[in-house]
């Protein structure tokens, strides 16, 4: 397939490090250095549904086709309002757009995992015009109270539509499957037979656990990937790395050897939006004028599951 456009939606609010320093014992001398995040993007009256619509209508209008056009749809998300339909129904109901559509949720790798998705299906025949829209809401999976998770988080919504072409030069996946590392649990609905003990517990994350992986497999990947397709690291021209904390981008990039110019970044105003964050990266880069036809950008996302993945696409 190939990217024929892209598109992002940010809620209004934005909480700065200093505001959170209001009501949490933190400040923005610990989270900056640290993380990279001046500020991010938080949902208030917004709904995510609202989000991810605006995100995809701004992708069909960059990509020049009708909505009618669109023949798959695939959300990536973690959580929204409703536990069903998936939230790729409630954003299609919004743009008026009936393509079959999925929901996966496979955290922040997920807009490489619905990127793998579209392109099998493309392979099969089965599709022409795929829109993906990543859109996610991990300010409301926290703790206000956490100061070590809360403070790394940001909203939003992040679109790419794909049509019929021969430009995703190649993709891995990987697992590694931990829930301890990330993961937040929810109470069900009782039942007159559910024995055992239930409980709401908001995001947990072991954070140098997830540092260590993200940066090993990342960088791991990426070099395995390239090999496998035969191309060299000379020939990327941008790594749209999943900007889950700036240390981590900085680390990658000394691993890969490879020069700050390549690594655009908007973590300082965004923090960490899971699946949303590549899109909505991409998107940014796309609207600036930054890629020409024929760049190679190496996508590359971590998160929990643990799962991560790596995508190389010319554009
Ligand atoms: O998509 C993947 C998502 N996950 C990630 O990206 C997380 C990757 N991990 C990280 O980015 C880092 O591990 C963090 C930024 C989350 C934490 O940095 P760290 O250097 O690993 O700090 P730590 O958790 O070991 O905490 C060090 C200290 C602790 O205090 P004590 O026990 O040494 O007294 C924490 O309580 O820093 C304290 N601390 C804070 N202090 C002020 C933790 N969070 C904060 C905070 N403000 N927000």
């Amino acid at each position: 397939m190939k990217i024929i456009g892209t598109g992002s939606s940010l809620p209004k609010k934005v909480v700065t490090n200093d505001m959170l320093s209001e009501f949490l014992d933190t400040s923005d001398e610990w989270i900056f250095p640290r993380t990279g995040i001046k500020s991010r993007f938080v949902i208030s009256d917004e709904d995510l549904v609202q989000l991810g619509a605006d995100a995809a209508r701004k992708a069909i209008a960059d990509a020049g086709i009708d909505k009618s056009q669109i023949d798959y749809f695939i959300c990536s998300n973690v959580v929204n309002e409703y536990m069903t339909p998936g939230l790729s129904c409630a954003i299609s109901q919004e743009l008026g757009i009936s393509a079959p559509c999925i929901d996966i949720n496979c955290a922040c790798p997920g807009f490489i995992y619905a990127l793998d998705i579209a392109e099998t299906h493309w392979l099969a025949g089965k599709v022409h015009n795929v829109l993906i829209v990543c859109a996610e809401e991990p300010t409301r999976m926290t703790s206000w109270q956490d100061r070590s998770t809360c403070v790394l988080f940001g909203d939003g919504a992040g679109a790419v539509v794909l049509s019929d072409g021969n430009n995703v030069k190649g993709i891995k996946l990987h697992a590694e499957p931990d829930v301890s590392k990330i993961w937040q649990k929810r109470r069900l609905m009782p039942t007159p037979y559910v024995t055992k003990e239930e409980v709401e517990v908001p995001l947990q994350m072991m954070g140098r656990e997830v540092f260590k992986f993200a940066v090993n497999a990342s960088t791991t990947e990426v070099e395995a990937l390239l090999k496998e397709i035969g191309m060299t690291k000379d020939e990327v021209s941008y790594y749209m790395v999943h900007q889950a904390n700036m240390r981590i981008i900085d680390a990658i990039k000394k691993y890969l050897a490879e020069p700050e110019e390549k690594f655009p970044s908007n973590i300082r105003n965004h923090g960490n939006s899971s699946s949303a964050s590549c899109t909505i990266l991409l998107d940014e880069c796309n609207r600036k004028g930054l890629f020409k036809q024929g760049d190679i950008l190496v996508f590359s996302a971590f998160g929990a599951g643990l799962l991560s993945a790596a995508a190389v696409v010319e554009w």
